[in-house]
């Protein structure tokens, strides 16, 4: 079967982080969709990068208005941002029967409505998940695997810039300048970074979310809108005295009286799971009546976790365009016919850290017997605590972490251990994993 055929509008930090992606995981994106997805003609003002990104058999050019155009583009993946050429396109490409994907909050916030309705008309889809918390597939949660509740509120920590910043100042003291110019180095922030700290990008974001857990058309003009530009550092601190981080907030609800949609700086409990998302990262807790409170966590800016939503909605429409409608998600994900026969490994094959207590009598020379048996089977000590005997007591108990193992390895040194004449019972062991 013929490659699927994307045009790419915007070669910037996520057009950039979709190619590599795109180009990395071919294979197994292939085994996912039911069809080999390439990009076949990109468009940027300064097409240079194109070479850098792997893009070598792509045509390039200036001009957007190219890609919409061709007729041998099957989906256009729109990701130049702003709201005047980009609905252009976006309308344009509609109205050649192509589908869509962006990841333009400001388009789909503002003018969702009339997009959603041209696509519908003409029969092709617009798929915009990487609008929304970057990497979190927030939106096809809401939209699928929430899809039996009433959805009471959301809250949640939508922009990553605001984010990174507050996290700064409370944890280093870091000026606000200072910070948010950091995250323009790191592309994190907006074209125009007045969009992040004053709050209008989480407020793309949440008009989105409302939508969609709520069921009503998109409204970002009636958004209660505050971003961060007031909170001063001694805020912060103070709040931190009193056990609460302060972060900004996307908060929608619905009362009796009708929908809560708003953005702001709001202080939460420090022990609340949101309140220790810190730096880039995104959180959007859901709470629906059937399944309780949900928490969705992320990155929620750059380069390759936005591409990794771009790239799923990719496969998505690839899956409608190539896949019996009844089978369009795979039971398996990936495509019948392409599970592959990878083994499971055998637990003494898996690596993992270690935690290792032991009792031990408390005389010269046990420490060095024990260490040795370790180290003759490469195994490396990370952290070591000996406990003093209690009164009348002649063991002292040992606690040592270790570095990664192969757990055969590690099997190998307990029993060692555990023959050692100094050595008390049985060594107890726990895997360690950093989750780093
Ligand atoms: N400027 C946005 C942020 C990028 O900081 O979260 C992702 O939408």
């Amino acid at each position: 079967m013929e490659p699927v055929k994307v045009g790419l509008l915007g070669l910037g930090t996520v057009g950039g982080g979709t190619a590599t992606v795109l180009r990395r995981n071919a294979q197994e994106i292939a085994r996912r969709a039911g069809r080999e997805i390439v990009i076949d003609y990109a468009a940027a003002l300064d097409t240079s990068r194109a070479a850098g990104l792997g893009l070598t058999n792509v045509r390039l050019t200036n001009n957007v208005m190219d890609i919409v155009q061709d007729p041998a583009i099957d989906i256009v993946v729109e990701l130049i941002g702003g709201y005047t050429v980009a609905r252009d396109m976006v309308m344009r490409a509609i109205a050649n029967g192509k589908h869509v994907v962006t990841a333009n909050k400001a388009l789909i916030a503002l003018h969702g409505n009339e997009i959603f309705a041209a696509a519908q008309a003409k029969g092709v889809m617009i798929a915009f998940e990487a609008a929304v918390a970057g990497g979190i597939p927030v939106i096809k949660a809401l939209r699928e695997g929430l899809a039996a509740n009433r959805i009471e509120w959301l809250s949640g920590i939508i922009n990553g810039t605001s984010n990174f910043i507050l996290t700064e100042m409370r944890d280093h003291g870091r000026s606000f300048d200072d910070v948010l110019a950091e995250a323009q180095r790191r592309g994190y922030a907006e074209a125009d970074p007045t969009f992040d700290v004053g709050g209008i990008d989480a407020a793309h974001k949440l008009t989105i979310l409302s939508s969609i857990a709520f069921g009503i058309p998109l409204q970002f003009n009636k958004t209660y809108i505050e971003g961060i530009t007031r909170i001063s550092a001694e805020d912060v601190a103070y709040a931190s005295k009193l056990g609460y981080r302060i972060k900004h907030l996307g908060m929608a609800r619905r009362t009796d009286k009708g929908i809560e949609q708003r953005v702001h700086p709001t202080l939460i409990p420090e022990r609340r799971l949101i309140a220790n998302v810190d730096g880039v990262m995104n959180a959007v807790l859901v709470k629906g009546d059937a399944v309780g409170p949900t928490l969705f966590y992320g990155a929620g800016a750059g380069s390759e976790p936005t591409a990794s939503a771009v790239v799923a909605d990719i496969i998505d429409v690839v899956r409608t365009m190539t896949t019996d409608p009844t089978y369009r998600v795979p039971h398996l994900a990936f495509q019948a016919g392409q599970l592959v026969d990878t083994p499971i490994l055998p637990i003494e094959e898996v690596e993992t850290s270690f935690y290792l207590r032991m009792q031990a009598e408390d005389r010269p020379g046990v420490l060095a017997e024990v260490t040795k048996i370790l180290g003759d089977r490469e195994i490396s000590i990370e952290a070591f605590l000996q406990q003093e005997p209690k009164a009348n007591e002649s063991q002292a108990t040992i606690i040592m972490l270790t570095h990664k193992v192969r757990e055969g390895n590690m099997n190998e040194a307990i029993q060692a251990i555990e023959r050692l004449d100094s050595i008390c019972g049985e060594v107890t062991r726990i895997r360690m994993e950093t989750l780093g």
